[in-house]
């Protein structure tokens, strides 16, 4: 028996290392030597970096290719690095690259498998063109007053902190979240008041992978999803999102309340179920408060580090508001440049998403574009997976003089905003849908922030800063510990 099953994992490592592990050598396509088994995920597993370091550091290495053969464990993915390829995979010849590569197991996960970056094919079409109307210009200029109210919240809930270090997760966290409940639920979140909040609960049973082994059984089963099937959100999440859904939909019933918000709208669609329902705002509450909270927590450590940038934003802040006779609006938050830049500068050092990634769905024949790059092309199958490597690109000092400095000021010069390159939101048909929600959260925090307190690091945070390896997307190891001084401010 022993014998047997010694002589299947050889062959099978002898399959790998000789057969598949040569995929890219026989087509041409130049990339690190794999390991056997692991690939070139080799430092991720063991928790040495994040994954997206690894993507970037081969990014840097192979200097003139415009794409690199990897090996994702023993599967065979395409790394782009040349901006012409990286365009036509994303929006010109989008029709063979229509899939985000995640899979997940409607049995296992009935609300995650409906989210719009999972979907695929027709499904995706129907529920992105669904979705998108809730996030049009005109209806986030509405639900401007909602978050303003919601950031005084957070400046509230700073000022009681006093002298203690304030952990920018567990803030940031309360703050999304009620943001979303407010514009999405219609509801009040009281994440700053209540630290059992039902809504805050939610949150964090999605994102806390537990322990050390959990958070890499969990990249394993996002790397290797037809070997490990496992199960991505919790199912207490499940069913407290089921009950959340139901239990809103009968108070607006029971009380006639029509509402023109988030939840308003999927509950007017006719012949929707109340289970696709809690799909959609399960959707809005994963995409909504996760991505922001880690944003706004890259813009604070930025602006904490570089006292110069946050002394300059504070001026600005000050006289837009005095302009606008201390009037927190919407259209006095578009005068704010600095701020715009600010936080711009923040997502191309620390792209939270940080490597887009799309499965080949039609085969394509790719050619490198001759500018800087090495002339090869090679046929890609359908199946293959593409990574594009954003911090690897967004940190390039061919695009990026001085890759890793924090320097708003690039970006109010608006050539530096290389649409193939500087890409924090995705590019192309299945760009980033919430954008525009995603910056109004964050702009609107930041300011409130920077205009009421001085905002120092607390020593207990890792200085330089560190990615957490265990977490698929970026986010400081040790989290950003924060001070807050108040500053006295017109009201
Ligand atoms: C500032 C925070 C945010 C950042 C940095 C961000 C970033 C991204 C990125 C990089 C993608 C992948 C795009 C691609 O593959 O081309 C994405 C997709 C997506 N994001 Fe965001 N996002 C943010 C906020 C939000 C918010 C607030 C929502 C909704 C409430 C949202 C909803 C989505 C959805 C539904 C997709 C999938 C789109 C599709 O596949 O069609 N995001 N986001």
């Amino acid at each position: 028996m022993w014998l047997l099953v010694f002589l299947f994992v050889l062959l099978l490592f002898l399959y790998i290392y000789f057969i598949k592990y040569k995929y890219w050598e026989n087509r041409g396509v130049p990339g690190p030597k794999p390991l056997p088994l692991i690939g070139n995920m080799g430092v991720s597993l063991i928790g040495k970096k994040n994954l997206s370091e690894i993507y970037a550091d081969i990014y840097h290495k192979y200097e003139d290719c415009p794409f690199v053969g990897i090996y994702r464990m023993s599967q065979p993915c395409l790394l782009i690095r040349d901006p012409e390829i990286i365009k036509n995979v994303l929006i010109k010849d989008f029709n063979h690259f229509t899939d985000n590569d995640i899979v997940v197991y409607e049995d296992l996960d009935p609300l995650l498998s409906h989210n719009t970056f999972i979907l695929k094919g027709e499904p995706w079409k129907r529920a992105r063109q669904f979705m998108t109307p809730n996030f049009a210009s005109g209806k986030i200029k509405s639900i401007f007053p909602l978050a303003e109210n919601v950031s005084k919240n957070l400046v509230k809930y700073l000022e009681k902190q006093g002298h203690t270090a304030i952990d920018a997760k567990d803030a940031f966290t309360k703050y999304s979240c009620d943001l979303v409940a407010v514009c999405a639920f219609g509801i009040e979140g009281n994440s700053f008041v209540d630290p059992n909040a039902e809504f805050l609960t939610l949150a964090r049973k999605f994102v806390t992978p537990g322990t050390s082994l959990q958070g890499i059984k969990l990249t394993l089963a996002l790397l290797m999803p037809q070997l490990i099937k496992a199960k991505l959100a919790p199912k207490s999440f499940d069913e407290g999102m089921i009950e959340l859904t139901n239990n809103t939909l009968k108070y607006r019933t029971d009380n006639n309340i029509e509402r023109n918000d988030f939840f308003g709208a999927m509950a007017r669609t006719p012949s929707i179920l109340p289970i696709e329902i809690a799909a959609h705002m399960a959707n809005l509450l994963i995409d909504g408060f996760e991505s922001s909270s880690t944003v706004l927590t890259f813009v604070l450590y930025e602006l904490a580090v570089n006292p110069e940038c946050q002394t300059k934003l504070r001026n600005e802040v000050h006289s837009v508001l005095k302009k606008n006779e201390e009037n927190f609006t919407y259209e006095a938050m578009q005068d704010m440049v600095y701020l715009d830049a600010c936080v711009r500068e923040a997502l191309r050092v620390h792209p939270g998403l940080a490597q887009l990634s799309r499965v080949c769905t039609e085969q394509y024949t790719m050619t490198s574009s001759g500018n800087d790059f090495r002339n090869i092309s090679v046929t890609v199958e359908k199946g293959t997976v593409i990574i594009i490597p954003l911090l690897g690109l967004q940190r390039d000092p061919k695009y990026f003089p001085s890759p890793d400095k924090f320097v708003p000021e690039r970006f109010l010069d608006k050539t530096e905003a290389n649409k193939n390159v500087y890409m924090p939101f995705g590019s192309g048909p299945r760009m980033c849908i919430g954008s525009r929600f995603g910056l109004l959260q964050v702009k609107i925090g930041i300011a409130q922030m920077i205009r009421n307190f001085e905002i120092t690091l607390n020593e207990k945070t890792i200085y330089p800063m560190k990615y957490d390896p265990i977490y698929f997307t970026l986010y400081p190891k040790g989290g950003v510990w924060f001070n807050c001084k108040k500053i006295k401010v017109a009201e």
